[in-house]
Parts: structure tokens; C-alpha cells; sequence
């Protein structure tokens, strides 16, 4: 890997603390970083290089999955200078530049550039202006750019922050970051089928009913009220998240693809994705929001008494709906999606149900449910297949579970599978900018409708699955979602 300098904006923030520090530790001990690499902590707190290590370390020893080893820390907390710097002043740049520089030349390092920028989506344009206009983007090596999302609030505003960041990096250049396409179970979905044949014949598209997708939480919107209050679900998981999953999930090609085939088949599988208009959204769509309930036998609050949420709020904190892929692979098998905050179970899987021959009541009778394969992406890792066992006392069918698991506490963390890629310059599980727009384009129109209050909002109690109008949607289809 190139030696280089990480700069690393936000440095003092929640972000940095909660996954950055620990991901960069993790890749330290398994020898996974440069050689040699300069990082660069800013913010416009008045830390000193000693402040910042010290917040390091105490970040590491809460958030790290690995425990921390007094062995080798020093040395890793050494490769950190901190330098104080606010966005919004431009002689903050011509500073760093230089501090970038001189660290350069005291490692003896190539000025090789990974810009991170860990700060409030406000900051990304002003940021961007600044590297260029400094001549910090303008070095001889390469550089990249790391983007936390949000990205863009709608599609305008998506595109109009593309537009900006364009004027200084290349698309190759650009690393937006989808953490959920960071999760390891996410990653090993692109390659399933290729590195086993058996998959193909059992994910045989003729065989398959549906496919649902759940991203479920336990939390409220915490403290996080003066964001989710304006973006909702629907921007917070369904524009970003949901969409990956799906395009993760859609991608079927038993060849071994590279970065750019990966890339042009979420594109297709984006632009084969049926619009959700006016006049089918309300058969289509779900959008709820928490009432007050229970949460592991905690009374916990309704969405509208929590800090900081507009009493009168039609803000979403749930949205179901059925998607539909029309392309030869997919087409007529429905994709379910949903998520939420404050539902029964915290969990992110995929489930595959396969088709039941035969007479749906007989099939009952005998107790034979539909097969599934479901993939748990989180909080544990897993593929298990649901198959139907004759139970000999009673001559009926029981399900069986064969699951294939993963240890979590040896799983790398998404973070560092990301920073570790693009360190490399390896763009595969980022979202390019195609895939963001045409999510955005998809939304859109719930947006504006959203925005109208055009669409039903049914409150569910915290602590259950959803609305039960989430439940309809399935049960029109003769389906039911399996499992919270
Ligand atoms: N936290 C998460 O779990 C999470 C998850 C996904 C995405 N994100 C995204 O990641 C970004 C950072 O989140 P966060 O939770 O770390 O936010 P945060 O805790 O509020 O941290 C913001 C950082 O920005 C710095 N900052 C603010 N104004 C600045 C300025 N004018 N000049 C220079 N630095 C400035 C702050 O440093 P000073 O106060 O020292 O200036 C601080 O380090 C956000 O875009 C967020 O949407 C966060």
C-alpha cells in the first residue's frame, strides 16, 4: 500500500470517535496500513498533538472491537498530529497545507492525499472549494475524497453537491460512503454465487416467490431529533441504504465480476426499478410513524414527545414498500422492503422465499412452509436455509434451520473494511454516483409527496413490527414478512 497522508476532517467529532480511531487501530494491528502514514486531526477545538492521542486512546478503549495492547500503541498514536482548523476561514487552508507538507517531508513520504470528511454535510462544498483553491488538492501524487452521507437532501441538491465536488476530484477520486455496503455479509453477497455453483441452481429465478429486505431498530430517534425530524426514514435508510441492499441483493451474475461490472449492473438493476408515482403510490407504499410503547418491557415514548420533535410532526420513522425490478432476472418477483425505529428486534437480513408447489391448504395441512434462505447481515452474521422435515411421530412437516455462522468479535468492523479499500484505491463498495442519483430520482416523488402530507402516516406502537397496514401489503400478495 502507498505511504500517505490522512486527513482526517471532524477529528474531534462523534463519528471519528465512535468508528474511525478504532477501524484505523484494527487495521494497525493486523498490518493492513501504509508503511509509513501521516494523520492529520482536525477541528476547531484548541487541542494540542497530546490532546488529540489522548482522546484517541480513550476512544479505542471504549469503541475498539480488539482490546487495546499497551504494545504498539504508542508507536500507532504517534502516526496522529493535530491541527486546529475551521472550514469557514480561508487562511485555515494555506496552513494546512503547509502542516500537511512539513509532515510529508519529516516522514519523507510522497504527497499521496485521502481526504476524510467527517463533518456536517454543510461543510462538504465550503471544504472542497478550499482544498482546491489552496493547492491542496493540487498535489503531484494521488488523491481521494471520503464522503459521509447524507448526500444531498433530494435530488436536486444531490446533484448540485456532485456538481461542486466534481470541479476538483474525478468520480474515481470519490469515495461516498455507504456504511452498510461496508458490513461483511454485504461485501461476500457480490460473490455468492460465483464461488458456489450449488447457489445458482437453488437461486433459480423461476423458483423464487419474493424478496424481503428488513432494516429494523430497537432505538428512538435519540439525540438525533434536529436531523431525523427533517430527513425521516425515508431519506435516513430507504434513498442510501435500503436501495444498496437491494441493488447487493439484485446483482445475479455467476461470473466473477469486476469494480466496473459491479458497478454497471446496480446501475441497470436502478434503471429497471419501476417508478412509484402519484397515482400507485398508496398501493405501494407504507409510511409510519412510533407511538408510545414498549421496548423490552421499558415504556419508552412516542415519536412526537421526543426532545427536540415538532409536536405536530408527519415525519416518518417507518416506511415499507413494494418494489419491483423489471429486468429478465427479476421480473415479476416483488422485492419488500422496510424499516424502522423502535420495532420488536434490532435486525438488517435479506430473505429469499422459494416458490411451494402443490395445493396451498394441503401443503398446510402438512405443515410444509415456504423454503427461505435468509441472510443476517446484523447484528450477527449468517446464512440459513429454512427446509421442511417430516417429524416421524406425527407424520407432519416441521421446518429445520441449517445456518451457516460467523463469529462477530472476528468480524472487521465496516469502517475498516472501507477505509482499508480506500486506502487502495479500491472503489467496489462505494456508491458511485450513478446509483445515488437514480436512488434519489426513485424517491423523489415519495419526497414530494411526503412533503404534501399526501400519503397516510399510520402510527404503530414502539416495541412491534410496524403498522399493520405494512402487514397488507404483503397479504394482498398471498405473503406474509418473515420475522422482525
Ligand atoms: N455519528 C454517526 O454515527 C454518523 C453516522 C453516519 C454518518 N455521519 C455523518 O458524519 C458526519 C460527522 O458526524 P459526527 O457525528 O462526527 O458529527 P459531530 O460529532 O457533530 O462532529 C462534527 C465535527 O465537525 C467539526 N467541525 C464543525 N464545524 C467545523 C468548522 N467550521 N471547521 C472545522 N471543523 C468543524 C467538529 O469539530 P470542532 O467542534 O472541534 O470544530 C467535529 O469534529 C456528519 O456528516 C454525519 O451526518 C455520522
Amino acid at each position: 500500500m502507498d505511504n500517505m497522508t490522512f486527513v482526517l476532517f471532524g477529528a474531534t467529532g462523534d463519528l471519528a470517535k465512535r468508528k474511525i480511531y478504532p477501524a484505523l487501530y484494527n487495521l494497525y494491528r493486523e498490518g493492513r496500513m501504509p508503511e509509513k502514514i501521516s494523520v492529520v486531526g482536525l477541528g476547531r477545538r484548541e487541542y494540542t498533538d497530546s490532546k488529540l492521542q489522548s482522546v484517541i486512546k480513550e476512544a479505542l478503549e471504549s469503541f475498539s472491537r480488539r482490546e487495546v495492547e499497551p504494545s504498539g500503541l504508542e508507536e500507532f498514536l504517534e502516526k496522529f498530529r493535530y491541527c486546529i482548523f475551521d472550514a469557514t476561514k480561508p487562511e485555515s487552508y494555506d496552513k494546512l497545507h503547509q502542516f500537511i507538507k512539513d509532515r510529508e517531508s519529516e516522514l519523507d513520504i510522497p504527497d499521496n492525499r485521502l481526504f476524510y470528511l467527517s463533518v456536517a454535510p454543510t461543510l462538504i462544498k465550503t471544504i472542497t472549494e478550499g482544498l482546491h483553491e489552496s493547492g491542496i488538492s493540487s498535489n503531484a501524487g494521488w488523491k481521494r475524497l471520503m464522503v459521509e452521507k447524507p448526500f444531498g437532501s433530494d435530488l436536486v441538491t444531490a446533484r448540485d453537491l456532485n456538481k461542486k465536488l466534481k470541479e476538483v476530484f474525478t468520480e474515481d477520486e470519490i469515495f461516498r460512503i455507504d456504511h452498510y455496503l461496508g458490513k461483511p455479509m454485504v461485501q461476500k453477497l457480490e460473490s455468492l454465487v460465483h464461488a458456489n455453483p450449488m447457489l445458482k441452481a437453488l437461486l433459480d429465478h423461476d423458483q423464487i416467490s419474493n424478496v424481503q429486505i428488513t432494516a429494523s431498530e430497537t432505538v428512538g430517534v435519540g439525540t438525533r431529533a434536529a436531523y431525523y425530524d427533517q430527513a425521516g426514514a425515508i431519506r435516513d435508510m430507504v434513498q442510501n441504504h435500503l436501495l444498496q441492499l437491494v441493488m447487493m441483493t439484485a446483482l445475479y451474475n455467476p461470473d466473477k465480476m469486476s469494480t466496473s461490472e459491479i458497478e454497471a449492473e446496480k446501475r441497470g438493476i436502478m434503471e429497471s426499478l419501476k417508478p412509484i408515482t402519484k397515482e400507485n403510490m398508496e398501493e405501494n407504499v407504507v409510511r409510519g410513524q412510533y407511538a408510545a410503547g414498549q421496548i423490552e418491557g421499558q415504556a419508552v415514548p412516542a415519536y412526537l414527545e421526543e426532545a427536540g420533535v415538532a409536536e405536530d410532526s408527519n415525519n416518518d420513522t417507518f416506511f415499507a414498500a413494494r418494489l419491483e425490478i423489471d429486468n429478465e432476472n427479476w421480473r415479476g418477483i416483488p422485492f419488500y422492503i422496510r424499516t424502522g425505529k423502535r420495532m420488536k428486534k434490532k435486525s438488517t437480513r435479506i430473505v429469499v422465499e422459494f416458490k411451494c408447489d402443490g395445493d396451498e391448504e394441503a401443503l398446510k395441512d402438512d405443515g410444509i412452509e415456504p423454503n427461505l434462505l435468509i441472510i443476517e447481515i446484523n447484528p450477527n452474521e449468517s446464512m440459513t436455509l429454512k427446509i421442511n422435515i417430516k417429524n416421524q411421530s406425527e407424520e407432519k412437516f416441521e421446518p429445520e434451520y441449517i445456518t451457516f455462522s460467523n463469529v462477530s468479535a472476528t468480524q472487521p468492523e465496516a469502517y475498516e473494511l472501507l477505509l482499508h479499500d480506500a486506502m487502495q484505491g479500491n472503489e467496489t463498495f462505494f456508491a458511485h454516483w450513478k446509483e445515488v442519483e437514480l436512488s434519489w430520482k426513485w424517491v423523489q416523488p415519495l419526497l414530494d409527496e411526503f412533503e404534501k402530507d399526501g400519503l397516510p402516516l399510520y402510527k404503530y406502537p414502539a416495541g412491534s413490527d410496524g403498522p399493520e397496514e405494512a402487514h397488507h401489503l404483503l397479504k394482498e400478495d398471498g405473503h406474509q414478512w418473515w420475522y422482525v
